[in-house]
């Protein structure tokens, strides 16, 4: 939750910070604020409620000049999200300005002895406390704004990102994290840019420094980029080259992100695969994870841990290692994991998948694994990210940014990176015919094109979304391996068009959810040809009996769903295990239209944020 992004230099901030805070809009966009250090060493704040672009509204006719400045775009954890509430946060006498990303867990008790000190509180965030706790120690202790932050910072109990700034040292800007992101960009100019995640830097720069935990970094005009642990103690930066490339970053002719990365799908997966398989040579190898196969074929169990739709892609990962490779697999929900006392030990290896590699619950249900000795790996998109570097190995996906809210690209590219760990550790573990082995790696290889045929049916689906648009609920079905696809396509109708949906396994429809059938509910149906397939034609008849609407994804040649089905969505042929990369596609069409024609804010949907960085 929240973005945050900082600029020190000799280029204005203003532009620099405003484009970067549109960039990381996705993070939250309850309220945007920006603070700028003006010709006289004043700062200059200007906060709004709502997006970015109302800030900018507001902002336009002000003086935005400045070298130096910090930015924030929020997503509301204490307080409501109105203007008084937005950050940055100031210190009274308006020399200190501070951006925070995360939660002050303590923030009550020390709110309380600040107001004992005669400070006074203008909003009701846990943030205001840092910026008031940091100028009285700089006051108390006669300290300079950086090491009263830094003694702030032990006192404080939470997760943090922070960027702050003082009018008494127009040089310098100092950041420090715990738990949540933070990127330093090294300009070409002698300048620095600071952000919640590369995408407002690369632009400008590719060389970065990724902080750690409990880092605090001073930036200097004169002096560069000098960091410190949380005791003082300087330490080495590691400076890395970013990958991203910034058209990844723009919406390329479509209207919203999340139809590009629908469509950059055939792509995304097979970047995902590129150089891991090769069907005619006969291999599959995650070179990040090949270390760890041995131990994971004689773990326990594996434990998935993840949230939303990385949880969904988890249950896809389940089916496959147990099915092709006979490991007992277990998925969990990293929130819940994580509170309710597992058993575990170092026998077990838990694998957390997460786009951002920020999640909060996912890393902390990761942190206890190791606590109790488990090994621990990632699958992450975000190169670089928290998850990543806290695991003992892991595999990137490799889908490249993914802007939208609702995750598209990022799950077919977690579910691909699972299939192929599926086939390295059956093949290893002997648990898999050469022949079905080989079989399913050309079927691997195939399914970029197979996507790009699911993508023509784009206008197709459009019009079924026309006649559903105004539904208030739905319901999804799958079986098998198609389970998960129905969840996640009951999770995308939700999050973008605000209709309540549920997945369900098709067969437990008659435990409960088959009375709220009648002639206004639709029902989207997963019946591609494979072993249950007949068992869901069943369930479509059930379904059929009392009335409800039947939109099913059938295999391409279909005949007996169609003549049941009110509309079908034909998908090519393929194995069973692979039908998820396929049968997702037209649900994700499906909700994309549906929510455009509702006149929702796809990208960024109500309430929430890309990155749950807050428990
Ligand atoms: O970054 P993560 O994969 O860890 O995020 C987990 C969920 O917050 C995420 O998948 C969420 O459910 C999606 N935005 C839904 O489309």
């Amino acid at each position: 939750m929240c973005g945050i992004v900082a600029y020190i230099g000799k280029k204005q901030a203003y532009p620099i910070i405003l484009k970067g805070l549109k960039r990381l809009e996705y993070r939250g966009y309850d309220s945007a604020g920006i603070a700028l250090l003006d010709a006289e060493n004043s700062i200059n704040l200007y906060k709004r409620q709502g997006k970015v672009s109302n800030l900018e509204e507001f902002a336009a006719d002000k003086d935005l000049f400045g070298h130096l400045g910090i930015g924030h775009t929020r997503w509301a954890t204490h307080g409501a999200p109105n203007d008084v509430n937005a950050h940055p946060h100031m210190s009274m006498d308006g020399s200190i300005a501070l951006i925070h990303n995360g939660i002050i867990e303590n923030y009550d008790s020390l709110k309380k002895e600040l107001i004992k000190q005669g400070y006074i509180f203008q909003s009701e965030t846990d943030t205001e406390v840092l910026v008031h706790l940091t100028d009285h120690i700089s006051k108390k202790e006669n300290v300079w704004f950086g090491e009263a932050l830094r003694l702030a910072l032990s006192h404080v109990v939470g997760a943090y990102a922070i960027v702050a700034m003082s009018k008494d040292y127009p040089k310098r800007i100092v950041a420090a994290r715990k738990s949540s992101p933070l990127v330093i960009g090294v300009g070409t100019e002698g300048d620095f840019f600071l952000a919640s995640d590369a995408t407002p830097i690369v632009e400008y720069t590719k060389k970065v420094v990724y902080l750690d935990d409990e880092e605090i970094a001073i930036i200097d005009l004169d002096e560069g980029l000098k960091l410190y642990n949380i005791a003082d103690q300087e330490k080495t930066p590691f400076f890395q080259e970013l990958e991203m490339e910034l058209e990844a970053l723009e919406k390329g002719g479509y209207e919203h992100f999340m139809i590009k990365e629908i469509h950059e799908q055939p792509r995304s997966i097979h970047d995902c695969f590129r150089g891991r398989l090769n069907a005619e040579e006969g291999w599959v190898s995650l070179g990040g994870v090949r270390d760890y196969e041995q131990k994971m074929i004689q773990a326990n169990r594996l434990i998935i841990v993840a949230c939303g739709t990385s949880w969904h892609a988890g249950l896809v990962g389940e089916y496959l290692i147990e099915d092709l490779a006979r490991i007992n697999v277990e998925v969990e929900y990293a929130s819940e994991f994580r509170y309710r006392n597992p058993i575990i030990n170092e026998n077990d290896v838990v694998i957390a998948i997460s786009q951002s590699g920020e999640t909060a619950d996912t890393m902390a249900a990761l942190e206890l694994a190791k606590s109790k000795g488990a090994t621990i790996l990632g699958i992450c998109n975000v190169v670089g990210s928290s998850i990543s570097r806290i695991t003992d190995a892991g595999s990137y996906t490799h889908a490249g940014p993914e802007i939208g809210v609702a995750s598209t690209k990022a799950f077919t590219a977690q579910v691909t990176v699972l299939t192929l760990m599926a086939l390295s550790l059956a093949k290893k573990k002997g648990t898999i015919s050469e022949t079905k082995f080989r079989t399913l790696l050309a079927e691997l290889e195939a399914i970029p094109e197979k996507v790009k045929t699911v993508l023509e049916t784009s206008d197709h689906i459009e019009k079924i979304a026309a006649e559903y648009k105004d539904a208030s609920n739905a319901l999804y079905l799958g079986r098998g391996s198609s389970f998960p696809v129905a969840l996640e396509g009951a999770l995308k109708l939700k999050e973008i068009s605000y209709i309540h949906a549920e997945g369900y396994p098709a067969a437990e429809m008659k435990h409960g959810p088959i009375a709220l059938i009648d002639e206004e509910m639709p029902v989207f149906v997963i019946a591609t040809q494979g072993t249950s397939y007949e068992k869901v034609v069943s369930n479509i008849q059930e379904v059929k009996a009392r009335k409800g609407k039947i939109i099913a994804v059938v295999t391409e040649g279909d005949v007996s769903v169609k003549e049941m089905a009110d509309h079908v969505i034909e998908i090519p042929e393929c194995d069973e295990q692979l039908v998820p990369l396929l049968a997702t596609i037209p649900f994700q069409l499906l909700s994309y239209h549906i929510a455009v024609m509702r006149g929702c804010n796809v990208d960024q949907p109500r309430n929430l944020a890309k990155s749950v960085t807050v428990e």
